[in-house]
């Protein structure tokens, strides 16, 4: 019988990145499979804060052990922002085009154009709470390039490379991104138990 595990996310990718890795192990469930419907709010200050804020919640109401994560862009010229805000920069309406434009305009005229994705994955399992952190740098051109992905991949360029995230497309990002490293993490973590 595998361990049931949650998953406080209700991302399809998300979850199937996952399950394929402990599949052998583990039953990866997602918010809803546990009937869980309510919006979990994100009310901390840090990403670590916020990834804890839903695992502690979801073990406290539901009684399941727990993952999950929270993720931002992280600019030095603007001191860390957007940060926890990422994907309400421009408004609580989620608007990933606005959020871009908003970023775009307060870099405008800046040289220092250096930022990172950082991800938490927060995991409670067996009364015991730990951190999986993945993270990215790279820098934010001065305007869109390419369609993938979403978010503000049309503006970040990761290190090393000539091409935005939504340049490159998913099988690339997939292998690099602060997420596919954070994931990394855990899925070595859970594999080894
Ligand atoms: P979440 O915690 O994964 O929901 O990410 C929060 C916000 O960060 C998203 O709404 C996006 O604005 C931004 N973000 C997270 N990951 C990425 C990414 O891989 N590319 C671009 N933007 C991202």
């Amino acid at each position: 019988m595998k361990r049931k595990l949650v998953f406080a996310t209700n991302n399809a990718h998300k979850l199937e990145e996952v399950r394929e890795v402990v599949k052998d192990k583990f039953d990866i469930l997602s918010l809803k499979d546990i009937g869980c419907n309510e919006d979990i709010a994100e009310t901390g200050t840090t990403l670590i804060e916020n990834a804890l804020i839903k695992v502690r919640h979801v073990k406290n109401k539901y009684g399941y052990d727990c993952f999950g994560d929270d993720t931002g862009l992280e600019v030095g010229a603007l001191n860390g922002a957007p940060g926890v805000f990422s994907a309400r920069y421009a408004g609580d309406g989620h608007d990933a085009k606005a959020n871009m434009k908003k970023l775009l305009k307060e870099l405008d005229g800046e040289t220092d154009r250096k930022a990172c994705f950082r991800s938490v994955i927060a995991l409670i399992l067996n009364g015991e709470e730990h951190l999986f952190e993945g993270r990215i740098d790279g820098d934010i051109l001065a305007e869109e390039h390419g369609t993938a992905g979403f978010g503000y991949d049309p503006v970040f360029r990761p290190d090393g490379y000539v091409q935005t995230f939504a340049e490159l497309g998913m099988d690339i990002k997939n292998e690099i991104s602060h997420r596919a490293l954070a994931v990394k993490k855990l899925c070595d973590f859970l594999s080894k138990l």
